[in-house]
């Protein structure tokens, strides 16, 4: 099919090259222009493992072109997908200006180059936003048109793997013209028997924020329960198997940590809650979810203000992790920002190592901390003559350092590790005093 993706952000450039790699023909608008020059040359402008890849193929074999002109776009396109940005407003309402501007362009593009086209919602929108596109472009014109609802569940990090092999595809479609155009094209991704769930607009775009607001709730339960263990001596770790062996629980998202991050739990919660507000509804749980993420970002910094006696001055701080979660460049909303201003407020400094997202943070850190901090890229290096280490993102080589060399790198081997990463006896046995979430304190 031909297809136009406007916006190449997260999803739409996962979601152009995930299209393209399945034979569709692709053309990608972005009003970046350095960007799209990029992107042409084959660059891939964000870091997303297996992106490369199929980015690299569907260039090589011209099913994915990239243009500034949304003209260009539209004239070629059956179907078009809108994967613009829906960032929070002052008031908590997502900001739907990206998406309106665009619907008021193609109403007017629709009168130059007349035909039956899909429109499609992929960004993460309030509920009514089908309505509002739909009404921003019969405002320009008499064509025939349909505006679906197609909210993308992928992940940071796996995101191409999600997007391939989704285990479900949500379609609020108002025809069955616009929903037989996405069957069609949403077929061979679910080859395997996952569903095609067809419905209604406002069910689809409420499918996508109860879908992050239950997860987010989901880790928030556990990070208060995790807060619990600590008071009462439990280990959050074995509470988490015990319950996600139950089926209805199940055993994902139970992990408990140093809140959730990223860009779409933190929005969503919010935007989903205001919804309910201005429908006259107080959704109360999310509310405290909201509240308890806040706090359980900084919780962390509070029990190192606690194992130091409140004085953190002059202590040097040692930081792995930095991205808001692991195998992403990705730090928006994520705890390091928080952390490492904390700390600098309470006047430590920091040696800081993430794998891929040490520049993305340099840009979105706040002058205080970056006033603190320093940035390597050898791991070892944080360690040597630290007072502490912080961990606050779980990549993977985080998982198994020689722990037994800690002692020797370290001024003194005390481990603030707020993903639950080591085992406590193996942490112990090391020599460690180790702090967790959920569990208890070694050493
Ligand atoms: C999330 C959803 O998982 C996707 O389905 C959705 O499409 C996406 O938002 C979106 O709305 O676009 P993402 O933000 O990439 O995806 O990241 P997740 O892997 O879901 O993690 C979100 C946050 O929760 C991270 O900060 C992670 O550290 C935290 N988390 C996750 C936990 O603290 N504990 C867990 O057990 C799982």
């Amino acid at each position: 099919m031909k297809l136009g993706v406007v916006g190449t952000g997260y999803v739409g450039l996962v979601s152009g090259a995930c299209f393209a790699d399945s034979g569709n023909d692709v053309i990608c608008v972005d009003i970046d222009e350095k960007k799209v020059e990029r992107m042409r040359k084959g660059e891939v402008p964000i870091y997303e493992p297996g992106l490369n890849r199929v980015f690299d193929r569907s260039i090589r074999e011209n099913r994915l072109r990239f243009t500034t002109s949304l003209e260009e776009a539209f004239k070629e396109s059956e179907i078009l997908f809108l994967c613009l940005p829906t960032p929070p407003g002052a008031d908590g309402q997502a900001d739907l200006s990206f998406v309106l501007n665009v619907a008021d362009d193609l109403g007017e593009l629709f009168n130059k180059y007349p035909g039956y086209r899909v429109v499609v919602n992929k960004s993460t929108v309030p509920v009514g936003t089908a309505d509002k596109v739909r009404e921003a472009i019969s405002a320009k014109t008499d064509e025939e048109f349909d505006v679906v609802s197609n909210p993308e569940f992928l992940r940071e990090g796996a995101a191409v793997e999600d997007f391939m092999k989704p285990e479900r595809v949500v379609v609020g479609a108002g025809t069955q013209r616009a929903a037989d155009a996405m069957r069609t094209l949403y077929e061979p991704f679910v080859r395997s028997g996952n569903p095609i769930i067809i419905m209604d607009e406002r069910s689809s775009e409420l499918t996508k924020y109860a879908a992050n607001a239950i997860l987010a709730t989901k880790i928030t339960f556990m990070n208060e329960i995790a807060n619990i263990c600590e008071r009462v001596g439990a280990d959050v770790d074995n509470v988490r198997r015990g319950i996600g062996t139950d089926s209805r629980i199940g055993k994902r998202f139970l992990f408990a940590g140093i809140g959730y991050g990223g860009s779409c739990f933190p929005k969503d919660v919010q935007a989903i809650h205001h919804t309910a507000g201005q429908y006259g509804y107080d959704f109360k749980i999310l509310d405290s979810v909201m509240k308890v993420n806040e706090l359980q970002k900084v919780s962390i910094v509070e029990k190192m203000k606690e194992y130091y006696d409140g004085d953190l001055a002059g202590k040097r701080i040692g930081v792995w992790g930095l991205a808001f979660k692991p195998e992403t460049d990705d730090v928006r909303e994520a705890p390091a920002l928080y952390i490492t201003d904390a700390l600098a407020k309470a006047g430590a400094t920091m040696i800081a190592y993430d794998p891929e997202a040490n520049e993305t943070f340099q840009a979105a850190a706040t002058s205080v901390a970056l006033e603190a901090m320093e940035f390597t890229t050898d791991r070892d290096e944080v360690l040597k003559g630290v007072d502490a280490l912080v961990i606050c993102t779980e990549w993977n080589e985080f998982r198994r350092p020689d722990l037994d060399r800690f002692p020797k790198m370290m001024k003194t081997p005390v481990i603030f590790d707020g993903r639950n990463l080591y085992d406590l006896k193996r942490a112990k046995d090391a020599g460690l005093i180790y702090v967790s979430v959920g569990r208890p304190s070694v050493g």
